[in-house]
């Protein structure tokens, strides 16, 4: 890998322009999709975890689930039961992570060809384009998965806390994902009560030019599922759908939900990895913390 610039860094610099090597034919991501030709009658849907739990509801819940996960592969959850809290302390804890100096980042910085601690992700060559998103990701469960020299130590309890949170809900949701395949519910659950989890906090500074930036380029997840959470309510994670890039207005409280191509692939592609990416804005520094799910190996 090759070391890159931090973002933060780069706009602190008071930028009027954007480096050209930031500058994507956005048009041309793949795959090919206009920007922001977001069609605002689709809307993400919005699962509840309470009715998911209770039998008057569970039946159409369910089938709600399922179509979501059929039709888009990523919806929001709420009624999950994780506290407000400690979402909002995570957040704030990764907003002073990114806040800290240059030199205070680089002790925990990426070593070269591992994804592991702060950094960029997979720049692989100097013609690369990159991508407005400085990040840190870090292996977080088991606790013997993890490497505790790339945490920084103003969040390590609270990314320990917020980790168990996403372990439990990722548990009960796949659960009811299982359950909308005909699958065994309390297999899946345990699977992911035991499972691998790695969280990737994602900063992406204010843009002169978001338009044409792209804050993480179209993809999918390899992962199960993915959890997301957003805390300062600026859009940015955008799914294709049906050929359009539909923005994910957050929702207070929301866990975003997301299927991965493990998932795809164990439902024999009837639920979808879908391509989502991340947009910038030209205001606001915006945050988004990804906890990446995977089952326990040996089941
Ligand atoms: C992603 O998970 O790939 C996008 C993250 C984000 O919405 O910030
Ligand atoms: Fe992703």
């Amino acid at each position: 890998s090759i070391p890159v610039p931090s973002v933060k860094e780069l706009v602190a610099q008071t930028l009027d322009a954007v480096p050209q090597r930031y500058l994507w034919d956005v048009d041309r991501d793949y795959p090919t999709a206009p920007a922001f030709s977001g069609d605002s009658s689709l809307q993400v849907p919005v699962l509840d975890m309470a009715k998911l739990v209770d039998p008057q509801y569970q039946e159409l819940e369910l089938q709600k689930l399922h179509d979501a996960c059929k039709n888009w592969g990523i919806f929001q959850l709420i009624g999950h039961g994780v506290s407000d809290e400690s979402i909002k302390n995570m957040h704030i804890k990764t907003r002073n992570f990114f806040d800290l100096t240059p030199e205070e980042k680089k002790q925990y910085a990426q070593k070269p060809g591992s994804l592991e601690g702060y950094g960029q992700a997979f720049v692989i060559s100097q013609d690369q384009k990159l991508e407005w998103c400085d990040m840190i990701f870090l292996k977080a469960i088991p606790k013997n998965t993890r490497k505790l020299e790339f945490w920084p130590h103003n969040f390590r309890d609270a990314l320990d806390t917020y980790s168990n949170d996403m372990r439990k809900s990722a548990a009960s949701i796949i659960g009811f994902i299982a359950m909308g395949l005909g699958l065994d519910a309390k297999t899946f659950s345990k699977a992911f009560e035991g499972g691998n989890y790695d969280v990737r906090m994602n900063c992406y500074p204010p843009c002169p030019e978001p338009e044409r930036v792209i804050g993480i380029s179209s993809h999918a997840d390899i992962s199960a599922i993915t959890l997301l959470t957003d805390c300062g309510h600026i859009p940015g994670l955008q799914v294709l759908k049906d050929g359009q890039w539909v923005f994910i207005e957050p929702i207070t409280d929301a866990i975003v939900v997301n299927i991965g191509i493990i998932m795809e692939v164990v439902s024999n592609g009837i639920y979808k990895a879908p391509y989502h990416r991340a947009a910038v804005n030209r205001q606001k520094d915006r945050f988004s913390i990804v906890t990446f799910c995977y089952p326990e190996k040996n089941v």
